[in-house]
């Protein structure tokens, strides 16, 4: 597989995960996940900033990509190489990697509020990578085929800069409050 073509495949694979991590920054906001409860540690379980509204939205927009994807994959398959073996694999990992997106965000916001890092705050890589174990982890059962090296390192090395990006993006279009 070409460089171009590594690229190609790991971003279109990942893609729902990252429609499902940008959602809620749109659509967040009303009851939140942890309900205002708190940890052993008297900290937030999850904070102010995960709420059931964000979360819902981001599996249902991940997945509704992943399905648009499924559609297309006829299309691309002969003359692109996907990561995913048909329609069928990459609707069910449209979903997987869009639970697992925000699964493993609420696990990094987790991991914060034990380190004592307040909402919104920011923590360099976790921010950016948690959604993306999450996503893995949760669609590895479907991906574990045609993962190699080479996929994993893109996944790993373009999304942290990407996530600024487009959290920058966001900031500029008065999204977000802050442009991390
Ligand atoms: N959001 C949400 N529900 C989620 C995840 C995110 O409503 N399950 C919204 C919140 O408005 C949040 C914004 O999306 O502020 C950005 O998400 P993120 O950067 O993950 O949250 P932070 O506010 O930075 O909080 P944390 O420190 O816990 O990461
Ligand atoms: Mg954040």
């Amino acid at each position: 597989m070409s460089i171009p073509q590594l690229l190609f495949s790991s971003l279109w694979f990942i893609l729902p995960a990252y429609a499902a991590n940008m959602t809620p920054v749109v659509t967040g906001g009303g009851r939140t996940i942890d309900g205002g409860r708190k940890f052993l540690d008297g900290r937030p379980l999850l904070g102010p900033g995960k709420t059931v509204r964000g979360f819902a939205c981001g599996v249902l927009v991940g997945s509704l990509v992943g399905m648009v994807q499924a559609l297309l994959h006829p299309l691309l398959e002969p003359r692109l190489p996907l990561l995913l073996g048909g329609p069928l694999e990459t609707a069910l990992a449209g979903f997987l990697l869009s639970l697992g997106a925000m699964l493993g965000d609420l696990a990094g916001s987790f991991l914060k509020r034990r380190m004592g890092v307040e909402r919104g705050e920011p923590f360099p890589l976790l921010d950016q990578l948690d959604f993306v174990a999450g996503a893995l982890l949760l669609s590895l059962p479907l991906i574990l085929p045609r993962l190699t090296w080479g996929v994993l390192a893109v996944l790993l090395l373009l999304t942290p800069p990407l996530h600024l990006l487009t959290n920058y993006a966001g900031y500029r279009m008065g999204l977000k409050s802050r442009p991390y």
